[in-house]
């Protein structure tokens, strides 16, 4: 345990795991004000800065200790919020950067300094490598209450499900679900809706999923962090045609490694699992929205006292089966669906582990789940959920495979 005092306009950065307690005076932790007798938990590997507004005293246990000079953002991001705070309301701003540039923290403190302003503000979290709004593989939208440290804090008002920890192969997906939660956002009459990105945008692809994301969205202001400006100056020249930039630079950043990554990931799927248990639920009465497997028209051959069933998506089929495909099967179901073209095996452990979201009735997002098995013949569906069976009306079938025991994730899987 350690004792620290700072005087007015000192500054400290506090890198996780650690627990921080102000016993004396009053400071600002990313825009959002703090004071005496609170407690602010440091996550594993993630930074937070104190910025002392009057002389105080922070008792700090776990975690490391610098001080940073001055203050602790770059004042330019002053800017950013001035600018959006007088233009016309709604407002849409989509904050890009490099991976760990610190747009989470751009978001967050933006998101303070609006909020304190009066702002209806709302988040939407499509960096769904490094969620923090929603489950990972998701992309969250969230409503401010209240001040924040983190933007986990922010309430989760409603999901889109990528399935995938990154947008490669599911741009369609990830542009429909920006666009669903902007939507959503508006709806809830927010003044102020921040667009936090993934972190891939230095090649060209990455560059093209932010340019087409930005046409999508229609954002009013694009808020570029760099280091260096020529590394994204093709993207500013790009976007610069289609809306505002504003250019800024990067602050203190705490990077984090891939293996960071992936245990922040397990960390968040564990709280978005608490309480899951193995439930089963009807094929009838439950419906698959999206995902490559079960969306199709389930049919069935009967062999002696076996059955083999099989879906049809369009010229392609998938069976459902042990082992590999026989000729006289795929004859049969080539007899009988003539624009079939190729066919895949899939046996349980193909689809065992599956990451799936979770909607009700009125197709609002309930959470995430592990789909288990399929039993056709009993037609029936298990998954691992935290999830009120009642609540389960939709399900799609993501790419990523998670561990029900250790909750990490343990695959990729394009059926
Ligand atoms: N100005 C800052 N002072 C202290 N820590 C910071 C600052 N900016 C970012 N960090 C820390 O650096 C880490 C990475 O920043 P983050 O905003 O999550 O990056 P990105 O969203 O671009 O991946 C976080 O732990 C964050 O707390
Ligand atoms: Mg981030």
């Amino acid at each position: 345990m350690l004792r620290i005092r700072l005087e007015e306009d000192e500054c400290v950065n506090i890198e996780g795991c650690a627990e921080v307690r102000i016993l004396d005076g009053r400071g600002e932790i990313f825009g959002a004000p703090v004071e005496r007798g609170k407690s602010i938990r440091v996550p594993y590997a993630k930074a937070i800065p104190y910025y002392a507004l009057s002389t105080s005293e922070l008792e700090i246990e776990g975690g490391r200790i610098s001080s940073i000079p001055g203050y602790y953002v770059p004042r330019q991001w002053e800017v950013a919020v001035g600018e959006i705070a007088t233009r016309r309301k709604p407002v849409k701003i989509m904050i890009v950067g490099d991976i760990d540039s610190g747009k989470s923290t751009l978001t967050t403190y933006i998101a303070n300094k609006l909020f304190s302003m009066g702002f209806k503000v709302a988040v939407v979290d499509s960096d769904v490598g490094q969620s923090n709004i929603g489950p990972p593989c998701t992309i969250g939208l969230g409503i401010m209450r209240n001040h924040i440290i983190s933007l986990e804090e922010i309430p989760l008002i409603d999901a889109y499900f990528l399935g995938s920890n990154t947008p490669a192969g599911l741009f369609h997906k990830m542009i429909t679900g920006v666009v669903m939660m902007m939507r959503e956002a508006l709806r809830h009459n927010a003044d102020v809706v921040l667009v936090d990105t993934t972190g891939w945008i230095k090649d060209e692809q990455g560059m093209i999923l932010k340019i087409n994301k930005a046409k999508a969205i229609e954002p009013d202001l694009v808020i570029v962090l760099e280091e260096e400006y020529s590394m994204l100056a093709h993207f500013v020249k790009v976007v610069s045609e289609i809306t505002d930039v504003l250019r800024l630079p990067r602050g203190f950043v705490r990077p984090r490694n891939r293996n960071e990554r992936k245990k922040i990931r397990q960390n968040a799927y564990r709280r978005y699992m608490r309480g899951g248990k193995k439930i089963s639920v009807s094929l009838k009465s439950v419906k698959i929205l999206e995902g490559s497997i079960l969306t199709g028209i389930i049919h069935v051959i009967k062999q002696g006292k076996f059955k083999i069933y099989y879906e049809v998506s369009g010229n392609s089929v998938r069976v459902y089966a042990a082992n590999r495909l026989n000729k006289e099967i795929w004859n049969m179901i080539k007899g009988k669906h003539s624009n079939v073209l190729n066919a895949n095996v899939l046996n349980k452990e193909n689809i065992r582990n599956l990451l799936i979201g979770i909607y009700n009735g009125d197709k609002r997002f309930m959470g995430i789940g592990i789909l288990q098995d399929v039993d056709f013949d009993d037609k029936k569906i298990e998954i691992y959920t935290p999830v009120d069976p009642r609540y389960i009306k939709y399900l799609e079938v993501g790419r990523i495979k998670i561990s029900p025991v250790t909750l990490t994730e343990i695959g990729r899987c394009i059926l």
